[in-house]
């Protein structure tokens, strides 16, 4: 079984992701072989998940807040997407790193918090180029997994890790297969060390029907995570029967 996640990141408005949950449900893909998961915007989660009720594509928020309830203007709990109906949620996307100026200790939290709500998270890791030019591509991934997992409680819970090198997003330059493989094994016994069990590790970063196959077939890489290629129908319905 391998993991089909489309993060549709802020690409469509309300009614072209009703439109495109829609469309994926009446299409004939074989959804029972693997576990595919779209990631809308939080706006149009609540009528994206009506559209998927029935149909074995599940549902993600992009980001989470680290609280369950409280003052926090603008902000959408854990707790709040999974009453909504959502089975994962991504966190620490490099968008929110990067961008947003999340730090290891928000994504922490957010996962704490995820976990706390019986959301599946979804942690997102990469180098930067930056860092990959500074030879530092270990340092950074190994800061990110420790401050993730180390002492994490899971209690019972499920937790999944995709790797996205910062570089390889959106690029139309993904990291190659037998690069990706090994850095794939590596993060998988990083991650035992913390948390005593094998968790699911993605690859995300400019994947598309062209490449999927070279991911999906290695044995260590457990699905992909896509972005741009999700947010149509036709490419995203391929992926999903490549995969
Ligand atoms: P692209 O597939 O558009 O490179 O995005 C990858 C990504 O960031 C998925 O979360």
């Amino acid at each position: 079984m391998k993991y089909v996640f489309g993060n549709w990141k802020m690409y469509l408005d309300f009614e072209e992701s009703v439109i495109l949950a829609q469309a994926l449900v009446e299409e004939s893909f074989n959804k029972e072989k693997n576990e595919v998961a779209i990631f809308p915007s939080t706006l149009a989660a609540r009528e994206v998940i009506m559209c998927l009720n029935g149909s074995r594509i599940a549902a993600g928020a992009q980001d989470v807040a680290w609280v369950s309830k409280g003052a926090y203007t603008g902000a959408v709990s854990a707790h709040m997407f999974k009453s909504a109906g959502c089975k994962y949620a991504l966190v620490g996307h490099s968008e929110r790193r990067y961008v947003f100026n999340e730090s290891d200790d928000d994504v922490r939290k957010k996962i704490e918090a995820c976990l706390d709500a019986g959301l599946i998270p979804v942690v997102c890791v990469g180098e930067t180029q930056e860092d990959l030019n500074e030879n530092k591509r270990e340092y950074r991934l190994k800061k990110q997994l420790m401050k993730a997992f180390e002492g994490l409680q899971i209690n019972g819970g499920k937790v999944m890790v995709a790797y996205e090198p910062v570089w390889a997003i959106g690029s139309g330059k993904p990291c190659g297969p037998d690069e990706a493989d090994s850095v794939h094994g590596w993060i998988k016994l990083e991650v035992k060390q913390y948390l005593g069990q094998d968790i699911p590790v993605l690859y995300g970063g400019s994947v598309n029907p062209e490449n999927v196959v070279s991911y999906a077939a290695r044995d260590v890489i457990d699905g992909v995570l896509v972005g741009g290629a999700s947010t149509k129908l036709e490419s995203f319905v391929k992926l999903i029967n490549y995969v």
